[in-house]
């Protein structure tokens, strides 16, 4: 596609990110998929991705390791897809490992990255995965997790996509995540109903999505000049 360009994608493991990595490589780009060190499927993601065509970095989650790989690898396009859950936060507890929190994960990785991008490939496009509601002040740990990363991202001086997508859900996830199935089933249903009272613009703006339809609004988004520095909500996340 284009040369000399390459994207870095962090969170590549997760139901999102492998969807970008494959609509990456698609398009033709040298694309690095990002598994964390410790990953107990790290053998399994480096197959899978080298299999689809992309090339695989392990960097631990430490600003200086990241920056150095960022060097090396001079990326210009960085996604930044990652995020946890209370569950996957639980879990970790439960095997006394270290901390994860939307506070740690969510908003502290993503800002390691940030500042790892800042010191060692600071003309790349950094496109973060965020949601809706992130936008204001928010008494849910989740979404103001959100809202200051977001923040943090538009105050960086690094060029920016911001996206935020209702519900992520479909087939082929590797938990079950009951909650946002149903949270996803319900929406969707509650806006048909709005769609038949005519309340289209709320459908579009509420309702859930796919990985596959997402990670193609990403990918584009992610070479579209108009698209540098603007936050994108869900219903320009379907195109
Ligand atoms: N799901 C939704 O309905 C929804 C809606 C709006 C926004 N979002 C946001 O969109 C993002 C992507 O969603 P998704 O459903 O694709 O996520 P996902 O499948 O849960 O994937 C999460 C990714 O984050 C990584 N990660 C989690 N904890 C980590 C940690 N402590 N250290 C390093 N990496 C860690 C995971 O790596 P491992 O595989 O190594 O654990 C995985 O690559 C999430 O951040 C989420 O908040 C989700």
């Amino acid at each position: 596609m284009k040369p000399m360009s390459r994207a870095f994608v962090a969170g590549a493991t997760g139901y999102t990110g492998r969807e970008v990595v494959r609509r990456l490589v698609e398009q033709g780009m040298s694309t690095v998929a990002h598994v964390r060190p410790e990953s107990p499927r790290l053998e399994q993601w480096r197959r899978g991705f080298v299999a689809l065509g992309a090339s695989v970095e392990a960097t631990a989650w430490e600003e200086r390791a990241m920056a150095e790989s960022l060097r090396r690898l001079q990326p210009t396009l960085i996604f930044a897809l990652l995020g946890t859950t209370r569950a996957r936060g639980r879990a970790a507890r439960r095997k006394g490992g270290p901390l994860e929190t939307y506070e740690s994960v969510d908003y502290g990785l993503t800002m390691l990255l940030l500042r790892a991008v800042k010191s060692s490939a600071p003309a790349a496009r950094f496109i973060y995965l965020s949601s809706i509601g992130a936008g204001s002040r928010s008494a849910n740990p989740y979404l103001e997790a959100r809202r200051r990363a977001e923040e943090e991202i538009r105050q960086s001086g690094v060029s920016y996509v911001i996206a935020r997508p209702s519900f992520i859900t479909g087939p082929g996830r590797d938990e079950t995540r009951p909650l946002e199935r149903i949270g996803a089933v319900v929406i969707d249903g509650a806006l048909v109903v709005a769609g038949f009272l005519g309340a289209r613009r709320l459908r579009e703006r509420y309702g859930s999505t796919t990985n596959v339809i997402l990670a193609r609004a990403l990918v584009r988004l992610a070479f579209d000049a108009a698209a540098v520095n603007t936050i994108v909500e869900s219903d320009g996340l379907r195109i």
